[in-house]
């Protein structure tokens, strides 16, 4: 009946396919984003597993949830997004829908633009997550590239960035990467938000945050700033968030898609549209992630538990940052990779080519994305001398 053309290997989620079929021992994965403890495995954290043995006495029912998930998931969620004083959560302003992980949120978005705007265009990153282009343009969609990443300069091109966001017609979308920018671990200081703010309450085009690595950069408040500096202008946004990394919780499928409305009427329009979205996608999202996220940001023991984890996540990931950045300047490769060590979050731009990456996997067995990023998060002190020993043989040979 198809006459179809085998589709492509994920990019992203194709390497983990590939890295498990290698027979070779000690091989390493830093291609999918998903942060390793120093021994290597991916834990369930102390306060989600406190939180689920709470649930597993107090759970009563497996019926279905609303359209729009649990309902104390919108009030826990939105101090977290948005700052534990903002006014914002009161004002009416604020519907926050439950979805399952920040693709699914940005899902959610683009299918409720595709129906609200149905002929903007959705502007995103040049690098970006692998994923965005295809999100948004399977909801319908056209998109294009603003520039961010200065490759020669291994930082953000920021006058191509904001001349770019300047030129962006109004009523169009621009996929802003909040904090940890994925790819490049390169994020906008925060004279650089505040033009963005102003740019987009100027030239009047709909931010859309994907916030999937809150925690990872330099705190729960610090890696929203960029939110609530462009929101405190006054314009409406959508913030597409996951709880997939800060709690653990990749295969629960957990996240949030908020709408700030510019007025309280606007964003009760708008929720109403965004839950005939999600009935005629997935009816309602699953429960169990929703219900672990919502008894850890209630309770304050495992609140309190929780942040000192992440605490130890971000961290973790910074002490990888600085070996790696200093394990390459040990083996004398000849560049400066100092820059590792200031990036944010669990991804760095390593500024390797294809055809090294196809090496460290050939040879060294060492995954990583094709266009050069690798996970940081990924690497454990003990895997360290050989990823810094197969970078610089691909850096010197490839
Ligand atoms: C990543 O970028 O590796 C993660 O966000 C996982 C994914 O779904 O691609």
């Amino acid at each position: 009946m198809f006459n179809l053309d085998m589709a492509p290997a994920d990019p992203i989620l194709g390497l983990t396919d590939a890295f498990r079929n290698d027979p070779a021992p000690g091989k390493i994965n830093l291609g999918v984003g998903v942060y390793k403890d120093d021994n290597g495995r991916t834990p369930i954290m102390r306060a989600v597993k406190k939180a689920e043995q709470r649930l597993l006495d107090s759970e009563s029912t497996k019926s279905y949830l609303a359209i729009s998930g649990l309902p104390t998931l919108p009030s826990l969620t939105q101090p977290l997004l948005l700052g534990e004083d903002s006014d914002l959560p009161g004002s009416g302003r604020v519907v926050t829908a439950q979805a399952p992980g920040g693709t699914g949120a940005l899902r959610v978005a683009a299918d409720f633009l595709r129906k609200a705007t149905p002929d903007t265009t959705v502007w995103i990153s040049t690098p970006t997550w692998a994923n965005h282009t295809g999100i948004f343009q399977a909801a319908g969609l056209a998109t294009n590239n603003y520039p961010y990443y200065d490759a020669a300069r291994q930082g953000l091109d920021r006058d191509a960035f904001l001349s770019a966001l300047d030129a962006v017609p109004a009523g169009d979308i621009v996929v802003l990467h909040a904090c940890c920018h994925n790819p490049s671990g390169v994020d906008p200081d925060e004279a650089t938000w505040r033009e963005v703010a102003g740019i987009a309450a100027a030239r009047g085009w709909l931010p859309i945050f994907d916030f999937a690595y809150q925690g990872f950069g330099a705190g729960l408040a610090e890696d929203r700033a960029g939110i609530v500096t462009v929101l405190d202008t006054g314009v409406p946004a959508f913030i597409c968030s996951s709880y997939s990394k800060n709690f653990g919780l990749y295969n629960e499928r957990i996240g949030a898609v908020t709408f700030v409305g510019e007025t309280a009427d606007e964003a009760e329009r708008a929720f109403s549209h965004i839950k005939v979205a999600i009935r005629s996608n997935y009816s309602n999202p699953p429960s169990h992630g929703g219900s672990i996220v919502a008894a850890i940001l209630s309770e304050d023991d495992l609140r309190a538990e929780w942040e000192d984890e992440l605490t130890v996540m971000r961290d973790r990931i910074f002490a990888m940052r600085k070996g790696l950045a200093d394990g390459l300047a040990a083996r004398g490769v000849d560049r400066d990779f100092d820059f590792i060590k200031h990036q944010k979050g669990m991804f760095s731009f390593a500024g390797i080519t294809p055809a090294q990456v196809d090496a460290l996997r050939e040879r060294h067995h060492v995954y990583a994305v094709r266009s050069g990023r690798i996970n940081v998060a990924g690497i454990t002190s003990a895997e360290m001398d050989r990823v810094c020993d197969a970078l610089a043989d691909v850096l010197a040979n490839d």
